[in-house]
Parts: C-alpha cells; sequence; structure tokens
C-alpha cells in the first residue's frame, strides 16, 4: 500500500502493509498488562464514544479472553526508548500498540483512531500494516489568545483534544494582554475584577471608532485552570502559560495604576493594537507585583517553560518617567532597549530560581538576551536565526506560515486581521531555516501557529481558523522532512474534512475556492481567469449584476469595459455551491497599460509587479486583498506609465492604503510628472494626505497631454516613536494609478 492512500495525518515515519484484516467493532477489547496504560485506554475510549457511540471493554488478563475475541494490545516496549515514539502493528486478530513511554501509546492510539473510518459506523476492517513511528520535532504547539476574546474551560478542553489528536504536545494559552487579564491571582483580586472587564469592544476592522456598548469579562478560576491543566497533562499536552510584560499590560495597570509609569488612570483597552502605557520598569514594586504573579501562576502550572511576553513594548513612556530614567542610570543601562533587557533578564532570574525558563516574543533579543531564555521568533525568521547563532533555544512562530489569524481565502466573508496564509503555504513551511549552520540547527526546538482573536470571538470561527491549517502544520513538525508531500496531503483533505465533520468541527472549505485573479492579456488587455480545485464543479460567469446570464467558464475573459463581473461554482445538478466572487473593474486611460517600477516591491506584497497598478482594481471594498496591492517596506514607490501615445488627461489618482496598527502609513508625499520621451520629466503636483486610515486617494488635478506619467511616493524614514512600529521602517501599499 502506498502511503500516501494511507489516511493518516500527520503521516507516520514509517508504515508497511502486511498480510492480515482486522475486524473492529464494539466486541474489540483492549488488553494490557500494565495497570498504568489503562488511562491511554480510557482516554481513548473516550473519543470512541464520543465520535462513533461507544466504548471498548479492558482486560488485564488477554489469557482468560476466548481466542476469537479480536483485541488491541498495550505494552510496554523499553527497547523503544525516544520520546513519544511507538509501533502499531495491525494483524487478523490483534492490533499491538508499544512504546516505551506511555505518551507513544497514547499517539499509537490516537493514529488508531485515524485508521477508524471518518463517518460513524460501529465496525469496519483495518489493512494489516506495520507503522514505526516517532516525531520530527520535540516542540509541536499551538497557541491560543483568551485575552482579546474569551474561550470556556469546555471548549479549551476541545482545543486541547485537537490538539492531542494531531500529536501536537504544547498548548500556549495567551492569558493576559491588554483587553483582559483572564487567570485569577489570589494575591491580586483586582486583575480580574477590574482587568478581567472591559466596558466595551470596537466593532469592525480596526480603526473603525465605532463600539459595541457591552462589557465584555471573563476569566478562569484557579480552579479551572487546575482542570485544563489536568486535562491536557492526561493527554500528554504542556501547557504554558503566557503573562505578558513589560507591554500589552493596560488590563493590570487598568487594576493596579500604580505599576504604570503615569499612574494612570487607566482602562482595560477596548480597541486592538499596540499601547503606549506599559508596567514601570523603574519601581521595584511592578518587580514584586510580577515576582507575586509568577509564583501563583508557576503554582499552577508545572511547565518547564513559562511565557512572559516581551513583544511590542513602546519605551515612550519610559523615556519620560523618573524612576524609569533613573532605573537606566543606575545600572549603566545604553538607553530603553537596555532597559527593557534589564527587564526581562531581572524576571528570568526570579524565573530559574524556581527551576523554570523563560520563553519571550523576539523583541527579548533587544538590548541583549536574557542567559538561558528561548527565543518564539513571531517577525520574521530572523529572530530565529539570530538566536540559535547566539546558542539560545528557539521556537519558530513566523508570521508569514504560522499566523492562522490571518485569513485563508481570497474570497473572506468575514473581519479577519488582515494578511493571507493559505493552507498550501503553511504544509510547505520549513522550520529550520535555510541559513542556519548544522551545528546550529539542533536550537530549533519546534514550532507553533498562533491564533490572535481580536477578530474570533467564537468557538465555531476558531474552529473554521484552525482546520485544516493545524492538520497541515501537524505534518509539518511531526512527519520526516522527506515524507512531506503537498500532493499527498491533498490527497487527503477530503478524509480530513470528513473526519472534521464526525468531531462536530467547524473547518473552512477555502481550499476548493474559486480562485479568481486578474491578470494581463496581450495587446495591453486586461482578463479575469478563474480556476479550483474542485474535480466534480463547474465555473461559471457573468459579465453583469444578472447572474441568470452567467455560462461555463473556459479560458480567460477579456475585461472591455468598468462594470461587475461575478463568477461561482455550480454542481452537476447546476445547484450553485459557493459564494458569488465579485470583481468590480474601473477602467481608465492607464488600464492595462506596460508600467516600470524603479524600485522592487516587497517580496511578500508584490502582486504582479507593475501591472497590479494598473489592473483596473481599486480596492475600496472593506476587505483587503493584499494580492491586488503592492506593498514597499523601506523604500519608496516610483511607477512610470507609458500611455503608448500622446494622451489628454485632467486628473490622476494614486489609489493607496494604509494601517497603521500593521505598520502601514501613508505616504508622505506623492509627486506626480509628465514625459513626452519617458527621460525627461515635467512636474505636474505634489500632494499630501498625513493622517490618511485605509482607502485613500492622492489626486493630481493638474490637466496635461503626456504620453508617459511618472508617479513618486515617498515613505517615512522610519516610523516616528508613539506609533505602532516605532523605529522601523513603514510599509507603503497602492493598488491601482488611474488616468482620466
Ligand atoms: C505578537 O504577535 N505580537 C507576538
Ligand atoms: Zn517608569
Amino acid at each position: 500500500m502506498a502511503q500516501t492512500s494511507l489516511q493518516l495525518t500527520p503521516v507516520p515515519a514509517s508504515a508497511q502493509s502486511q498480510p492480515g484484516l482486522f475486524h473492529f467493532d464494539d466486541k474489540t477489547v483492549i488488553v494490557s498488562k500494565s495497570k498504568k496504560l489503562y488511562k491511554e485506554a480510557d482516554l481513548f475510549n473516550d473519543l470512541l464514544r464520543q465520535f462513533y457511540g461507544y466504548r471498548l471493554s479492558l482486560s488485564t488478563h488477554p489469557e482468560k479472553l476466548p481466542a476469537h475475541v479480536n483485541k488491541i494490545i498495550l505494552q510496554d516496549n523499553p527497547a523503544i526508548q525516544e520520546e513519544d515514539a511507538y509501533e502499531l502493528r495491525v494483524d487478523d486478530h490483534s492490533i499491538q500498540i508499544s512504546s516505551g513511554n506511555s505518551a507513544g501509546i497514547f499517539y499509537g492510539l490516537q493514529t488508531l483512531l485515524q485508521l477508524l473510518p471518518p463517518e460513524k459506523l460501529t465496525a469496519c476492517d483495518i489493512a494489516g500494516i506495520l507503522i514505526k513511528d516517532k516525531p520530527r520535532f520535540t516542540y509541536r504547539g499551538m497557541h491560543l489568545d483568551v485575552a482579546r476574546h474569551f474561550s470556556s474551560v469546555a471548549f479549551v478542553k476541545k482545543y486541547i483534544d485537537y490538539l492531542a489528536m494531531h500529536k501536537y504536545n504544547n498548548f500556549h494559552w495567551h492569558l493576559t494582554d491588554d483587553q483582559g487579564w483572564r487567570i485569577e491571582i489570589k494575591k491580586y483580586p483586582l486583575l480580574t475584577s477590574v482587568g478581567g472587564c472591559r466596558a466595551q469592544t470596537l466593532v469592525g476592522r480596526y480603526g473603525s471608532d465605532l463600539y459595541d456598548n457591552t462589557p465584555y469579562c471573563g476569566f478562569y478560576t484557579q480552579e479551572q485552570i487546575k482542570e485544563v491543566v489536568a486535562y491536557a497533562t492526561a493527554r500528554h499536552v504542556n501547557v504554558i502559560p503566557e503573562i505578558e510584560m513589560p507591554g500589552h499590560a493596560m488590563a493590570a495597570l487598568a487594576s493596579y495604576p500604580y505599576l504604570g509609569c503615569t499612574k494612570g488612570p487607566y482602562k482595560t483597552f477596548e480597541t486592538w493594537g499596540v499601547i503606549e502605557d506599559v508596567f514601570c520598569a523603574g519601581n521595584d514594586s511592578t518587580f514584586q507585583f510580577l515576582e507575586d504573579v509568577l509564583t501563583e501562576v508557576m503554582a499552577l502550572f508545572p511547565s518547564k517553560y513559562i511565557h512572559i511576553g516581551g513583544d511590542e513594548c513602546p519605551k515612550e513612556r519610559w523615556k519620560h518617567c523618573v524612576q524609569c530614567q533613573k532605573r537606566i542610570k543606575d545600572n549603566h543601562l545604553k538607553d530603553e532597549f537596555a532597559l527593557q533587557s534589564y527587564f526581562i533578564q531581572r524576571i528570568e532570574k526570579f524565573i530559574n530560581q524556581k527551576g523554570r525558563s523563560i520563553i519571550g516574543w523576539d523583541e527579548i533579543l533587544e538590548g541583549g538576551l536574557a542567559p538561558n531564555a528561548t527565543v518564539m521568533s513571531w517577525r520574521g525568521e530572523s529572530g530565529g536565526i539570530e538566536a540559535a547563532k547566539q546558542k539560545h533555544n528557539v521556537i519558530m512562530t513566523p508570521g508569514e506560515w504560522c499566523y492562522i489569524d490571518h485569513s485563508q481565502s481570497l474570497n473572506e466573508d468575514s473581519v479577519t486581521i488582515g494578511g493571507y496564509l493559505p493552507l498550501e503555504k503553511v504544509y510547505g513551511y520549513e522550520p529550520i531555516p535555510a541559513s542556519l549552520q548544522p551545528g546550529e540547527m539542533h536550537y530549533i526546538l519546534g514550532a507553533q501557529a498562533n491564533l490572535w482573536t481580536e477578530y474570533i470571538t467564537n468557538p465555531s470561527k476558531i474552529e473554521y481558523m484552525i482546520f485544516p491549517r493545524m492538520s497541515a502544520l501537524s505534518e509539518v513538525l511531526w512527519s520526516p522532512k522527506e515524507s512531506r508531500n503537498w500532493e499527498g496531503f491533498e490527497e487527503r483533505i477530503p478524509q480530513l474534512m470528513k473526519r472534521y465533520k464526525l468531531w462536530g468541527a467547524n473547518y473552512s472549505n477555502a481550499y476548493y475556492d474559486l480562485q479568481a485573479k486578474v491578470v494581463p492579456l496581450p495587446k495591453d488587455k486586461i482578463g479575469w481567469s478563474l480556476s479550483t480545485k474542485s474535480k466534480n464543479d463547474k465555473i461559471i460567469v457573468a459579465n453583469s449584476e444578472s447572474q441568470a446570464t452567467a455560462t461555463i467558464y473556459t479560458e480567460p475573459v477579456e475585461i472591455k469595459k468598468s462594470g461587475f463581473w461575478q463568477a461561482a461554482l455550480q454542481d452537476e445538478n447546476k445547484k450553485i455551491v459557493s459564494n458569488w466572487v465579485k470583481q468590480q473593474f474601473l477602467l481608465n486611460k492607464a488600464s492595462g497599460k506596460p508600467v516600470v517600477l524603479t524600485y522592487p516591491p516587497s517580496a511578500k506584497y508584490a502582486g504582479s509587479g507593475g501591472f497590479t497598478l494598473v489592473d483596473g482594481v481599486v480596492n475600496t471594498m472593506g476587505m483587503s486583498k493584499s494580492s491586488q496591492f503592492l506593498g514597499f517596506n523601506g523604500s519608496d514607490m516610483e511607477a512610470i506609465v507609458d500611455l503608448g501615445a500622446d494622451t489628454d488627461f485632467q486628473t490622476i489618482n494614486l489609489h493607496a492604503f494604509a494601517q497603521p496598527d500593521s505598520w502601514i502609513y501613508p505616504a508622505t508625499e506623492v509627486i506626480f510628472y509628465k514625459s513626452e520621451d519617458g527621460v525627461s520629466f515635467t512636474q505636474l503636483a505634489t500632494v499630501s494626505l498625513p493622517d490618511a486610515r485605509r482607502n485613500h486617494i492622492f489626486q493630481c488635478n493638474q490637466a496635461g497631454k503626456a504620453r508617459y506619467i511618472k508617479i513618486k511616493a515617498l515613505a517615512m524614514k522610519l516610523i516616528p516613536s508613539g506609533m505602532a512600529g516605532a523605529g522601523y521602517r513603514p510599509w507603503i501599499f497602492f493598488d491601482e494609478i488611474e488616468i482620466n
């Protein structure tokens, strides 16, 4: 049997078919001589009952069972020493699962669960097989933010089940943030009574300035925390609590204003983003508070690792705080970055004294890494690479591949934080950066997918965001690199989706999406190209607002005038089985014309190069489809449009986009030029819109006649302090040049 036809995710390290056919039904008995493995059998039974409606009986005395009884035999095998490794052998009348550790037995049983049908059947035949399996990485993580939106204990347990069924072994629980403090701390009750609530929540996207006027509260009692930790531990999942510091601390500051530099007043934050108010690093009572909190946290969580955050801490308050400045002076620190390093190192020392280790986001590299810290690399791979080169352990979670709060569909119909992370991209992630030397690779412990919940308010949406992407990442983390194969994974997607249904879980169908793309056609024409991975459905397309006129799609349609096009998937019975994908085109004198870019856009937001600026698509709708923008980071934008012949024009519009919380800022200045020969240019106008948000237009109203139009948009050199991304280079984003 070819391995890819085995419907197991993650794919095991090795699997060979064997003679034999095991009949599995409710008469099957689980056998173990080791009482300790009963626990694993019980957990298997819990899932079996949940998905198939029955449990199997257990026996410690296989010799007393009649010969015809089919058995699942769990056994200690000291020869299989590696953590989490197991063997699973299916014969005619027995399934043997063996390992030197109970986690291995647990994982063998999870594999067995996937050998059962993806529908609720009471019996099935399992073909003979010998699986020898072990993980590639020791750290296989999933994160959940419960601060922005709270998840119930019941759902957190379900989330842990999902982790365990995919052989993840770490749950990173993001318990505190600006928008809510979610863990009871006995010594500081206001953390949950005040910090556990916000008065209201932003409605819609960041920057909307609309609020729901509804208090939002929630926290876990220490008893509940213990219950979740015990639940996870039984399932071989370690729970890593995250207590954010020095930034993302507004909920704590609202509860105890003495913890901030200005002493308040503060309130639990009601919108998203990065806030200047952070823990005061100069006041010893801040450290007393954090040590008290961490003492209670460490008593609740047996995890070796305690996550202390460390990300996105603006330095503005520290710059103007007498106590913080005194701390800098007394400790001969270079600047506020060194003060952040002092902060983290002081906390690390405390945590190390208790026999634990810290994890921090990659900002903890700034100003010098704490001696024993593990770095979680989120702003790309570079923090992880840097930390590994400094001989520190690393957990990779770069946004581009691991932020599953980003949308997985280009046809997304609900609000997400932005970005586009399709299934295939997650599957293609390689946690060991290519630039590491062989002696540095072992510092990469593994990787993790992060789920931030600003725009994720309920369990169903969480499931929609994690499935199927967490299944894809499980294979990155567990399976041997050489057996990872996208086509093999694709073959398993239909059955994975059946299994999510069997689990009662929501999931995203984005893999089958109707994919629409605006493409250049010969002779400076614009086309709309459509495709789908669905084998059974046909694409239909219509060029007006009337869907009734739709015809079967065969090749890219030429866009000849402004207006709507729309397309959908139709099944064999001519029933529409997808959303209608709509595209509005705004044709003008620049549409389809050749464009030369002086500076390349960032590879992440490269669209279709210069064509993206003249493809007839203006992003005035609420959803940002990043493929329809060009994004530049660290350079200006300069584009020259060749109109082909001398052309009269009245106005020139540069359509742009800004989202400061994502470090995308408006251009400081846009300069418009014209030219007869493409060599010597005359300036037409200079336009600036310093406070622009989201979609905005730089407009030149200087009429004229020319063959070439040049537009130069200047970016800020560095983001000023006090703004999101301070000290970094800003992004600038553009979607269209419109010449009328
Ligand atoms: C992060 O996403 N701010 C770690
Ligand atoms: Zn201070």
